[in-house]
């Protein structure tokens, strides 16, 4: 009877604690669509311009207290991406628009309102603190191009895919950076299995067509690698048994291992894992040339010599990291300061752009002497958040010790009060101009690779947790659900892996 009493108590918990989880779920949710109305910030405040929709812009949105400031958002993107599961949308475990948060649903949840233009910053002038913007998209009207001024400015425009200018790259490989890109992988995998798969196609273009190359083994290039491999074995096996042993997954990385930035041991577990899932791993080779079929590679021999490598393809998915975005460079020639920087903006330890006034950068786009990822853009928007919310608390309390200052000379009446009311607004004022410079606190790296496994270097203590395998897998899992951007993504994304799960993936091509 005690452990039927035990198993009720158990049943009960369990009740309510599912109970509790959907009642508060139904909460955000009910939050979500009945924000509180926003009021119109002050014209006579600073106007404050953010650049781009990403990592950084949105972390510095989400803690910024807009009634400070006129804030602008530009971005030729209207909505935030979730980036670290966008190797899973290129074979549709994870449907696009999970991983996808408008930013006009994000701003709307702010005090006051924030003005958003969907363009693309096409040049700053810091001389007389103007950006000019253009609107890109398909539909134009009357106005498409112009200026927009600035008392302060935050750039977050990330970077773009590098290509070490080798020729063939930009016009026969897809890019892993945005949801078009994963798009068009999901169309072209399909594509090539379903002309593998024609009538009479020839053995040779089989191979062909059926060899997936990745160049590139950093995270993107290994994550996406063991995605695909996933769906090969999962799905498309099942559905086209007639050509799935010529499918094969080559990844060609020019340093001797994948995943460079994480320890040994993980590198050793991660290339064993590859190996065993059948993925070709080609290190020691460096991509030179691209053509419409084929790949040619520089290989470095174990004697020291080099030999030249043709590698024909059906699909070519180019992760070879980050390169400087043209509005980045401008800037750069603009600003003296700037001459010796290669590799973004040169930024100091309170982010601002060296050798400017009132430009900020964050992200990939500011060299601050981090590597250019999510976790660091994140914490850097934050940082700047909480700066500027101070910025303004200083000022508001400055103006008002003025204001009493100035009252008490005029009359004594009240003097002993406003007096006590300078005095603790100065206490405070100590308090919040003594901001620290930024400090970046990593809290790890992850990264799947392939069949449901997956890799990671955390901070544990005061040390470091190297672990990779299943176990792994689902804290992967869990941390990224964790920071999904909200309760919409989170739900949809468990959803999807759900769905794909237990029917497949679909592999109808749009
Ligand atoms: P982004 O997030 O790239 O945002 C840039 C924004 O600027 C975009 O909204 C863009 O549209 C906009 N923009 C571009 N040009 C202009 C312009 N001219 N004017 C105005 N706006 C402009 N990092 C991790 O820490 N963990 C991970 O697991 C991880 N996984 C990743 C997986 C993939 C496939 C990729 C590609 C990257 C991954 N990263 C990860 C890296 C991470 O995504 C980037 O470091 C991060 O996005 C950088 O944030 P950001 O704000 O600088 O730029
Ligand atoms: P990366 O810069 O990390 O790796 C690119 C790789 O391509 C390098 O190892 C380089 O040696 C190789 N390469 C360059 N040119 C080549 C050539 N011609 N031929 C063959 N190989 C070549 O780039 P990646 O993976 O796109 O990552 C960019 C940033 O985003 C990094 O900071 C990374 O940490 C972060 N990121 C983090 C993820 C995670 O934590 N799970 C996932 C994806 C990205």
């Amino acid at each position: 009877s005690r452990l039927r009493r035990t198993f009720r108590w158990a049943w009960r918990l369990t009740y309510l604690s599912a109970a509790g989880l959907v009642g508060y779920t139904f909460y955000i949710v009910y939050q979500d669509r009945h924000p509180e109305p926003q009021f119109e910030p002050d014209p006579t405040k600073k106007t404050l311009v953010i650049l781009g929709t990403g990592w950084g812009s949105v972390a510095l949105l989400k803690k910024l207290d807009t009634e400070n400031y006129n804030v602008v958002v530009v971005s030729p993107r209207n909505y935030f991406l979730f980036t670290p599961l966008l190797p899973s949308c290129t074979t549709g475990t994870i449907e696009h628009r999970s991983i996808m948060e408008p930013v006009r649903a994000i701003l709307r949840h702010k005090k006051a309102a924030v003005k958003f233009y969907e363009a693309e910053a096409s040049s700053i002038d810091p001389d007389r603190k103007v950006i000019k913007v253009v609107d890109n998209s398909e539909i134009k009207g009357a106005t498409s191009e112009t200026e927009i001024p600035y008392d302060m400015l935050v750039i977050g425009v990330g970077a773009e895919n590098a290509t070490f200018g080798i020729p063939g790259v930009r016009e026969h490989s897809c890019f892993l950076k945005e949801i078009g890109d994963a798009q068009q992988i999901r169309k072209k995998i399909m594509d090539c299995v379903e002309t593998a798969a024609f009538k009479g196609q020839t053995s040779e273009e089989i191979d062909r067509l059926m060899h997936m190359v990745v160049v590139g083994g950093g995270p993107t290039g290994v994550e996406f690698a063991g995605e695909l491999q996933d769906f090969f074995e999962e799905d498309i096996k099942k559905l086209v048994p007639e050509i799935s042993p010529r499918f094969k997954v080559t990844l060609i990385e020019a340093l001797p291992n994948v995943l460079p930035s994480f320890s040994k041991q993980l590198i050793d577990y991660t290339e064993n894992t590859l190996r065993e899932e059948k993925i070709d791993i080609k290190t020691k080779t460096m991509v030179k040339n691209v053509t419409e079929t084929t790949v040619e590679a520089e290989v470095s021999r174990p004697d020291g010599g080099k030999e030249r490598v043709v590698i024909p393809y059906g699909l070519l998915v180019w992760a070879t990291g980050n390169a400087v975005r043209p509005i980045i460079k401008d800037l750069m020639t603009k600003i003296p300061a700037q001459k010796d920087s290669r590799r973004g903006l040169a930024v100091n330890e309170y982010l601002v752009v060296q050798g400017t006034r009132d430009i900020w950068a964050i992200g990939d786009c500011a060299v601050a002497g981090y590597a250019p990822t999510a976790q660091v853009a994140s914490q850097e928007g934050n940082f700047l958040g909480r700066l500027f919310n101070n910025m303004a608390k200083t000022e508001n309390h400055e103006s008002r010790i003025q204001e009493l200052s100035s009252k008490m000379n005029l009359q004594s009446g009240n003097s002993a009060e406003a007096a006590q009311e300078i005095e603790g607004l100065e206490k405070q004022l100590r308090r919040i101009k003594d901001i620290k410079p930024f400090r970046y606190s990593h809290q790890g790296s992850l990264a799947y690779i392939g069949s449901e496994k997956a890799v990671a270097d955390v901070s544990w203590w005061n040390g470091n947790l190297a672990t990779g395998g299943s176990m792994t897998y689902l804290f992967w899992r869990s941390a990224y659900l964790s920071m999904c951007f909200s309760t919409r993504n989170r739900v949809l994304v468990i959803l999807d892996w759900l769905k794909s799960k237990a029917f497949g993936r679909d592999v109808s091509r749009e």
